[in-house]
């Protein structure tokens, strides 16, 4: 018999027919009639299904007293409409077969609920909870509208490096990747000779896919990478993490309000696409952590971003009034709190923000004519700031040389990057989406580290 997920007999509600279920009980209730009720889940959907369980099933007495709570089991019985309150169906169960017991004392995840914190520390076990399930489906629904965004409007997925001897933020936050014997080399004093590293010379690990991204745009069209990034960034917030998976879109002849149409439709488009794919767990986050959740969601799919400079942002923020832990002025970096007063007190919406200081972006944003700005543009929203960094790209060659040297960069390393101007050179722009704090966003979650099967980040990669 065909194995039956939960999720499609509480969705078809499949009356009268006998299913294959197997999944992890969550409780057990026995009682004295010798019939026991089991909560069984399986991770298809946050509901669990009731499986009644009488002493017609053979060795009734012996399988009941091997169940506790985290125990593996498989249940062949019908589907029928359930007479008892909180559920429309429930399985009566004809055969059990218990497949792995779990010791009722010792199993980490008791019924009364954890922290999150305690939950982080139980990673492999974590998944089983509704949080950490609904917050997998959430992930992977929003993966899936990601790609159907680009792929219905004709963009192609290119596979970029992870691998790379480039920093594309130039930001100095690279994770080596070598195979010298650092206890050797320990030894030694003076300069490392990369020519006998593995590559042949200084290598890490990709903090974009942006650079060879505009490699693919500017020969194919529009384009999107979409994999893990890795930051080496010191700072133990609750929106880093040392390992992150962007989407980077990169589109030739587009500049910069172009990009922000794109990005507004982007950010506006996969937040409805969740909303629809996954309701139930949606609503699970709204009630459980972040009670504006849903309506601040309906808020971004339904009314347009408010678009300003970062000039005129400055501005707001200086004469609000408002006393921030980093005072601001134009200049220096926005913090997040300031990105959140912006999204969540003054507009009540997302912002999309442009022409930054070029001291504080990075050397491959076009630059305006005034001389001090930038064409870039971040996406902020409420709760999280900034969730999504672009720009329209400098595509004049001797700017870009001029914009590395300023940025202290050695164009020699940056060869195959330049000739991109020298040779049919087009306006072209981008932008990366953190898919960490897109999940952020979409469940309320607080802290990014619940947002991610694995998190890395100082300290800390077990599992
Ligand atoms: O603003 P960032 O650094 O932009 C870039 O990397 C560009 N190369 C993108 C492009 O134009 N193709 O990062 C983009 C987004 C941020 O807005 C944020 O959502 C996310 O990536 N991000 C992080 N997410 C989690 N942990 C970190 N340490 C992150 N750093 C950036
Ligand atoms: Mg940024």
């Amino acid at each position: 018999m065909p194995r039956t997920k939960v999720a499609q007999i509480l969705r078809e509600t499949l009356s009268g027919t006998e299913v294959d279920v197997r999944g992890w009980v969550r409780t057990k209730r026995e009682s004295k009639q010798n019939f026991a009720f089991l909560e069984v889940n399986d991770g298809s959907c946050l509901a669990n299904i009731q499986v009644v369980v009488d002493a017609n099933v053979p060795d009734y007495a012996i399988l009941i007293k091997q169940i506790s709570t985290g125990a593996s089991v498989a249940i062949i019985g019908e589907v029928k409409e359930s007479l008892g309150k909180g559920q429309r169906v429930e399985i009566h169960a004809r055969q059990l077969t218990v497949l792995g017991t779990s010791d009722a004392l010792t199993y980490p995840l008791q019924k009364k609920g954890h922290s999150l914190e305690f939950l982080r520390e139980k990673a492999h076990l974590r998944p089983r909870t509704n949080t950490f399930g609904a917050m997998a489906r959430v992930r992977n629904s929003l993966c899936a509208t990601i790609h159907d965004f680009f792929q219905t409007r004709g963009f192609l997925y290119v596979q970029t490096p992870i691998i790379t001897t480039s920093d594309c933020e130039g930001a100095g936050q690279v994770f080596q990747v070598t195979t010298l014997d650092l206890a050797k080399l320990q030894q030694f004093k003076g300069p490392i000779d990369y020519s006998r590293d593995f590559f042949g010379k200084k290598a890490g690990l990709t903090v974009s896919g942006q650079l060879e991204g505009e490699i693919y745009a500017t020969a194919l069209g529009d384009v999107y990478t979409f994999g893990p990034t890795f930051r080496a960034e010191n700072s133990n917030t609750t929106r880093h993490l040392a390992e992150f998976w962007m989407v980077e879109p990169e589109m030739p002849f587009y500049v910069l309000e172009e990009n922000m149409d794109l990005a507004e439709s982007f950010v506006r488009s996969i937040v409805k696409g969740v909303m629809d794919r996954c309701q139930a767990d949606l609503e699970f986050f709204n009630e459980r952590f972040e009670p504006t959740l849903l309506a601040s969601l309906q808020n971004i799919v339904e009314n347009e971003f408010i678009r300003l400079t970062y000039t005129e942002a400055i501005e707001i923020l200086e004469k609000s009034g408002h006393s921030f832990e980093y005072p601001i002025s134009w200049g220096n970096d926005m913090h997040s709190e300031h990105e959140r007063y912006l999204t969540e007190q003054h507009f009540k919406q997302p912002v999309i923000l442009t022409d930054y200081p070029r001291e504080i972006k990075s050397f491959y944003m076009r630059c305006n004519e005034d001389g001090k700005t930038v064409r870039a543009m971040d996406v902020l929203v409420p709760r999280i700031g900034e969730i999504i960094g672009g720009s329209q790209r400098e595509e004049r060659h001797d700017a870009l040389i001029d914009r590395m040297k300023e940025c202290h960069l050695d164009p020699e390393d940056y060869w195959w990057y330049l000739e991109l101007r020298q040779y049919g050179t087009v306006p072209h722009s981008g932008f990366g989406l953190g898919l960490e704090r897109t999940v952020q966003l979409v469940t309320g979650m607080t802290n990014i580290r619940d947002c991610i099967p694995f998190p890395r980040t100082p300290k800390s990669a077990e599992f």
